[in-house]
């Protein structure tokens, strides 16, 4: 287990997140990836990925367990300009309590770094 203080990236296999990623491992942090792939690329995650849902309650609280996670950055989301733009249909929004979902997931006892 490292001693670098660990950051939780939703969609940490992204454009932006996966950035990020990069940016706090220099920056002497440990980004933990949670993605569900859905337009992110599995050999974008720089770092240990966890693949899942911002939905998935069960697969939070355990990435939550098994890592000392003291913070999120929160880059999940469906921005694809040319998908919305061409769909006749709406896109499937992240509902605003998946997100949420992510800070509940976080134990109580939270450790600043
Ligand atoms: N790209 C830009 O220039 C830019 C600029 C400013 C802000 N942003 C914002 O940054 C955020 C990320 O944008 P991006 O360009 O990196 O998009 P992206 O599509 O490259 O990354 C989004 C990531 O979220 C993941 N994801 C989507 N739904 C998920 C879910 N339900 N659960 C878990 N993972 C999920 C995708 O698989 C993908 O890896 C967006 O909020 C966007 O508006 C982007």
């Amino acid at each position: 287990m490292s001693s670098r203080p660990t950051i939780l990236v939703t969609g940490g296999a992204g454009y932006i997140g996966s950035h990020c990623c990069r940016a706090l491992d220099a920056a002497g942090y440990q980004p933990i990836i949670y993605d569900n792939l859905s337009t992110g690329h599995r050999s974008f995650a720089a770092g240990a990925l966890v693949v899942g849902d911002i939905a998935d309650k069960a697969t939070l609280a355990r990435t939550f367990v098994e890592h000392d996670i003291v913070a999120v950055m929160h880059f999940a989301a469906s921005s694809l300009v040319g998908e919305s733009v061409v769909t006749s249909t709406p896109l499937a929004p992240i509902p605003p309590a998946a997100s949420a979902s992510c800070a509940r997931s976080k134990p109580t006892s939270s450790r600043a770094p």
